[in-house]
Order: structure tokens, then C-alpha cells, then sequence
């Protein structure tokens, strides 16, 4: 895929929408290691709005600056303690969230129609990425898989109304005639 300038804007748009939401602080939950937050909902917009590939270089953007030490994820943290603490999961995931996100928008021939877009973002931005986490989050901290499963279901509400929110979102932004200049 070749990159155009409008397409590494929108790209570094993204980017800049997932590093904002990382600084509404974590809701920290006493009987989980990993908080609610809101950084997750970036990386469905990222999907949804910017499509598979350009999504994807979106959420690899946003690691990537991580990586070299920028603290953009939530509570001003670079990759390191991410990486090597109980959250680690999570984020591997939202490296192929927005490609399944987008991908399901294709199969479903689901451009506008926000309720198979839901359903997308459903599957692969919170049923797949809490699976991922509850896998690792079972590793790290010895917990049966059974038990990290049950307990990331306490994040199921909160993700489905952020999987809400970023449909209705792209679906206002889609109709915003600028907006849709600026998108295609
Ligand atoms: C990080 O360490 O910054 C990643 C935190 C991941 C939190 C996960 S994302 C899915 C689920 N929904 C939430 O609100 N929290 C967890």
C-alpha cells in the first residue's frame, strides 16, 4: 500500500485521538491488575473510521512511539511496564484489532450500517481483546484461564458502551460533509 500525505494524516490523527484517551485516567478495579480505561476505545475508532490497514498503522504508530518512550498510554507510561506487567495481552491485541475491524466491515459489506459496524467492534475490539487479556493476565499472575475470564467480564458493560460510542461517533463524523473530504 502506497502512503499518500492525506493518508499519514489521518493516520497521525488517529494516533494523536488514541494518546488523548490515554490521559482520561484508569479506573483501578481491587480484585483485577488492570484498570478500566478509555485508551481501548481508540484503537475500535481506529478500525472503524481509518478501515484495516491504515487503522492498523494507526494502533503500530501508537506502540511504536511508546516503544522509543513516549508515555502514551494511560497514566503516562511508555511500553516498558505495559509490556512486562499484567496488561501486556491487551495490547498485543489492539495490534490486530483495527485489521479484524475493519475485515468484518468488509465481509458484512457493513459500511453503513451501524448495526453490523457494532457487531464488528463487538467481536474483535472487545470479546477478542478481553480474551487475549485474560489469557496473559492468566500466565502472569498464575490465575485459572476460567477465573481471568469471569473477571474480565467485569469490563464487558463499560467496552460495550465504548463500541456504542465509536460507532455513533463515526457515523456523525461520516455524515459531516468536511469530515468525509477529509476521510476519502
Ligand atoms: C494498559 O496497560 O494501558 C492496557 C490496559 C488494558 C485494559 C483493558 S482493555 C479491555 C478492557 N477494558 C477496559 O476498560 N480495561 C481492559
Amino acid at each position: 500500500m502506497k502512503m499518500k500525505t492525506k493518508d499519514l494524516t489521518q493516520i497521525a490523527f488517529m494516533i494523536a485521538i488514541i494518546v488523548i484517551l490515554g490521559f482520561i485516567p484508569p479506573l483501578p478495579l481491587g480484585f483485577i491488575p488492570v484498570p478500566i480505561i478509555f485508551q481501548n476505545m481508540g484503537v475500535m475508532l481506529a478500525g472503524l473510521l481509518l478501515g484495516k490497514k491504515k487503522g492498523t498503522w494507526a494502533v503500530v504508530g501508537f506502540v511504536l512511539l511508546g516503544i522509543v518512550g513516549v508515555p502514551v498510554f494511560t497514566g503516562g507510561r511508555s511500553i516498558i511496564p505495559v509490556i512486562t506487567g499484567p496488561t501486556a495481552g491487551y495490547v498485543l491485541a489492539w495490534l490486530v484489532t483495527p485489521y479484524l475491524i475493519g475485515r468484518g466491515v468488509e465481509l458484512m459489506q457493513a459500511k453503513d450500517k451501524m448495526v453490523l459496524q457494532w457487531i464488528s467492534v463487538v467481536v474483535a475490539g472487545v470479546l477478542f481483546v478481553d480474551l487475549c487479556g485474560s489469557i496473559w493476565l492468566s500466565v502472569y499472575t498464575k490465575m485459572p484461564l476460567m477465573q481471568a475470564i469471569l473477571g474480565n467480564t467485569v469490563f464487558i458493560p463499560g467496552d460495550l458502551i465504548k463500541a456504542t460510542l465509536a460507532v455513533v461517533v463515526v457515523k456523525a463524523l461520516v455524515h459531516n460533509q468536511r469530515m468525509r473530504m477529509l476521510l476519502n
